[in-house]
């Protein structure tokens, strides 16, 4: 199957476009489509200039998904390192977990590869537990985890390749979850701002684009309300669907396995915590940073672009809804110092509440940007809990996310125009942000069984770049306040619970050639772009 499937880590939404897709998608299908989407390329006559020159196009990935190595040379593991050593059914081909696509010792040929690119920034994140192995200052400085960023980081500058650097990406150091928790305790927060202060002091000479937390509700929904990711807490019955359901039949991941937790709170109190980790970050780095570094910080969230499945108000309420429950469960209280409206009444008091002082300081510590992921759109439809299942995060909305209602006669979640108006919709409903998509990605599944050739040969990829690219230029027309786009992946790396059976990449890796790097169709047609080779 060729069209974007489901991702375990991204926002819910995505799975929803797997449902419509894979009906889409034959091989005799692809032909006509790979076509069109050379053609439509053409068509749209997109290019690099018509975004200034000071905007940032550039590649992203994560420590977990490329670098391996986690417990060489003094690093200390995450909680996906330990899970896919305890459960290694839970992650396909966790054999090669521990190696990812050995980013940590091919870092500068890497940095040749993104040159080669012609992008002006790259995004990548630090491993926590790679600098402090135990997770806290107290644990001790890993000085030559130290020494590995600072190479990447001049090397990158070298090249003149800005970095964008994100601080946490789903990689909690295993010893702080086992310590207390990890950020179900409000302990939680210190240790972050710990950290936090620790690359500022280190990296903040040269990095001045910050990124605090990635995707915090994935952190919450995954980990705490359907358990596939870690921790693996839940409260859902063996079987369970976790994503997709229902209807019955349309299960994309199922739950669990869950050990111990609360899919109906514990959500909401993990996903609090990070906001206020966000928010302490923020004011640590504007009091003691920002001045003398003249660096930037922001958070990065997934958003989806959901649009009324019908013309009724119930559709349009649950729309709406939706938002609340997705970028408003972030957004709302980083700018505005609460949780929107529909998720206190909805929730009511599984919603933990933030108190005077800590509203105080949440208003207006959004920071200086918003990272938006953003993948696919998705239409809503009102939909009350279902009586016979428990309660979950996932069903307090009172919305399902399901495939977008037919726009322009094609039925696709894939929908570039998404991004043109969620963009609108963030700059209206929250004071005109500056924004980064800090990513947008079109992945297929892995199939061993085709030849070198065929898995170079990605039009699809190339055409959702550019579609996206075409939207988002047209939103920033229109007073959207965006300062750079970041494709994701770079590589085909680890896609968490998924292993490597999912493909972002704009290279793919040879795990039989010593990990070779191969660039696809879509990183030549890439590397044209922005060297404004048309
Ligand atoms: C969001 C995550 O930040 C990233 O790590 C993941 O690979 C992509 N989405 C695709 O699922």
């Amino acid at each position: 199957m060729e069209a974007s499937p489901c991702s375990v880590i991204s926002s819910l939404a995505i799975c929803v476009m797997v449902l419509v897709a894979a009906a889409a998608s034959s091989a005799s299908a692809q032909v006509g489509v790979n076509q069109s989407s050379i053609a439509l390329i053409s068509e749209l006559n997109i290019t690099r200039d018509d975004f200034p020159s000071d905007f940032y196009i550039g590649v992203g990935t994560a420590a977990t998904q490329t670098e391996g190595a986690a417990e060489e040379e003094g690093g200390g593991p995450s909680v996906w390192d330990h899970r896919a050593k305890m459960l290694p059914g839970s992650i396909p081909n966790s054999d090669k977990f521990p190696f990812a696509i050995d980013g940590y010792k091919r870092y500068k040929e890497d940095i040749k590869i993104i040159k080669d690119l012609g992008v002006n920034g790259y995004r990548f994140s630090i491993s926590w537990s790679r600098i402090l192995p135990q997770g806290s200052l107290r644990g001790g400085i890993n000085q030559r985890g130290v020494d590995h960023y600072n190479s990447l980081i001049n090397e990158l500058k070298r090249n003149g390749i800005e970095p964008f650097v994100t601080i946490y990406h789903f990689d909690m150091p295993q010893a702080l979850q086992v310590k207390y928790g990890g950020y179900l305790n409000s302990k939680f927060v210190q240790d972050f701002q710990d950290y936090s202060d620790l690359c500022f002091k280190l990296f903040g000479d040269r990095v001045k684009h910050w990124f605090t937390i990635n995707e915090p509700s994935s952190l919450a929904v995954y980990g705490y309300e359907i358990g596939i990711a870690p921790p693996g807490r839940c409260s859902l019955p063996e079987g369970q669907c976790g994503l997709g359901a229902p209807p019955p039949g349309t299960c994309i991941v199922p739950a669990g396995p869950c050990f111990g937790g609360n899919s109906s709170t514990e959500p909401y109190i993990a996903a609090h915590n990070l906001i206020l980790a966000h928010a302490a970050v923020v004011k640590l780095y504007r009091e003691k940073y920002q001045e003398e570094q003249k660096g930037e910080v922001g958070i990065v969230l997934a958003a989806t672009y959901f649009a009324p499945f019908s013309k009724s108000q119930e559709d349009k309420a649950a729309a709406k809804r939706l938002f609340d429950f997705t970028l408003g469960w972030f957004m709302e209280p980083l700018v505005f110092g609460d949780y929107p409206r529909s998720m206190r009444d909805l929730v009511k008091e599984r919603l933990p509440t933030f108190s005077a002082e800590e509203k105080s300081l949440l208003s207006g510590s959004l920071g200086n940007f918003v990272g938006i992921n953003y993948y696919s759109s998705a239409g809503a439809k009102h939909r009350p809990p279902p009586p016979t299942e428990k309660l979950r995060h996932s069903f307090d909305s009172w919305a399902e996310a399901t495939a977008i209602p037919d726009v322009s006669g094609v039925s696709n979640s894939n929908w570039p125009q998404g991004l043109q108006k969620l963009m609108n919709y963030v700059k209206n409903k929250y004071q005109r942000p500056q924004v980064y998509i800090s990513e947008n990605g079109y992945t297929n599944t892995r199939n061993d069984s085709r030849s070198l050739h065929e898995r170079l040969y990605d039009p699809h990829r190339a055409s959702y770049i550019a579609r996206h690219l075409y939207r988002l230029n047209k939103a920033m027309k229109n007073g959207a306040n965006v300062k750079g786009y970041f494709y994701w992946a770079l590589f085909d790396d680890v896609e968490w619970g998924l292993g490597f059976s999912l493909q972002y990449g704009l290279y793919y890796i040879d795990f039989g050639n010593n990990y070779k790097r191969y660039p696809k169709l879509s990183a030549r047609w890439f590397r044209d772009f922005n060297n404004k080779n048309y």
